[in-house]
């Protein structure tokens, strides 16, 4: 086998007439955190069910640890983990007892059983819990709980769908120092999110929108392709009224390529090479606006994503009630 532990060619997957993955194709390297990043219904789930043969291709092929999805899926879920959005966990059992029950289901024998718990409560930094019920476990720790139910049998990969979705961002964070740790010990990381900001930890971030993988590459390398100009915050200094005032004048500055709304104030993407922050700001000035201020900002992989995802993407992240980010 090469060092690619997932290889995906054109794969595709259609419900009816609709398409929820369309034509993607990747590689995953040994060791490498992936990224899967898009909003909700973008087909990341659907990609993962495939990677998994939980789910037929309609179209294309990829290859899971060397092995066909199509022909040998049977070979493929004993040596990945897989934590789902939807996981499961025995509310009337502790953690430690959750944790030997899935690595009965996984095969592990009885008598490595025990080892392979403890090795996973002290990985995971679960021993303040381990005796407690699942089920009155908060929402960060039941989250490590199902990271750990999907590590007993020691998986080389490890599928991660929305792990952080829904607790609160200490947890999260805690829960992305665990999957360093993981990646650290060789581990391969295939993970989804919609939060752009933990999309900056990953090797690498696919951006995939209605069901296309429109780029892949290192956050670095999404930024330098996608948005090869400037990225800037513009602050008009006249109270929330005058925002979408700014706004327009902002569209009308030469060089502008993209502008819109960021909270309380507005961002916007020049040109290379086509502005100085004085010369954007003398121009926010001519047009009525006496106390902008303009400072040079390093994108985000929300500016990314709004550059390659189009004008419906940039509609979503300024009105939707659960943006991308937080
Ligand atoms: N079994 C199914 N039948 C019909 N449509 C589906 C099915 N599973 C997923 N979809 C649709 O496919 C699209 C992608 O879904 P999904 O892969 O779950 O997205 P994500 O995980 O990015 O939120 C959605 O529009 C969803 O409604
Ligand atoms: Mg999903």
């Amino acid at each position: 086998m090469s060092d690619k532990v997932i290889e995906v060619l054109n794969l595709t997957k259609k419900f009816g007439e609709f398409t929820a993955v369309n034509h993607v194709s990747f590689d995953v390297q040994a060791g490498e955190v992936l990224g899967y990043l898009g909003p909700n219904g973008s087909g990341k789930t659907t990609t993962i069910r495939m990677l998994l043969g939980l789910l037929q291709p309609s179209a294309g092929s990829a290859r899971v640890l060397g092995f066909d999805i199509r022909t040998q899926a049977e070979a493929i879920r004993p040596l990945v983990g897989y934590m789902s959005q939807k996981f499961a966990l025995y509310d009337e059992l502790t953690m430690r007892e959750n944790l030997d029950f899935y690595a009965g289901i996984y095969g592990v024998p009885r008598r490595a059983r025990a080892d392979r718990v403890r090795e996973v409560i002290e990985l995971l930094h679960l021993q303040e819990r381990e005796r407690e019920l699942a089920g009155d476990l908060s929402g960060g720790w039941r989250q490590r709980l199902a990271l750990g139910t999907a590590l007993v049998h020691q998986p080389q990969l490890l599928f991660l769908d929305e792990p952080t979705s829904g607790v609160d961002p200490s947890a999260r964070r805690a829960f992305w120092d665990l999957i360093y740790d993981l990646a650290q010990r060789g581990v391969t990381i295939f993970v989804t999110t919609h939060y752009m900001d933990e999309a900056e930890h990953c090797h690498r971030v696919g951006i995939m929108f209605r069901g296309q993988l429109l780029a892949l590459d290192t956050p670095s390398g999404l930024k330098a392709s996608a948005l090869p100009g400037a990225a800037w915050d513009v602050t008009p200094d006249h109270g929330a009224a005058s925002l979408v005032a700014a706004l327009s004048a902002l569209h009308q500055v030469p060089g502008v390529v993209r502008a819109g709304l960021a909270s309380d104030r507005l961002r916007a993407i020049t040109a290379p090479d086509a502005h100085t922050a004085e010369a954007l700001r003398t121009a926010m000035v001519s047009g009525g606006f006496a106390n902008a201020q303009v400072e040079q900002v390093e994108p985000t992989l929300e500016d990314v994503f709004i550059a390659l995802a189009g004008h419906g993407a940039e509609e979503r992240s300024s009105t939707d009630k659960q943006p991308m980010s937080e």
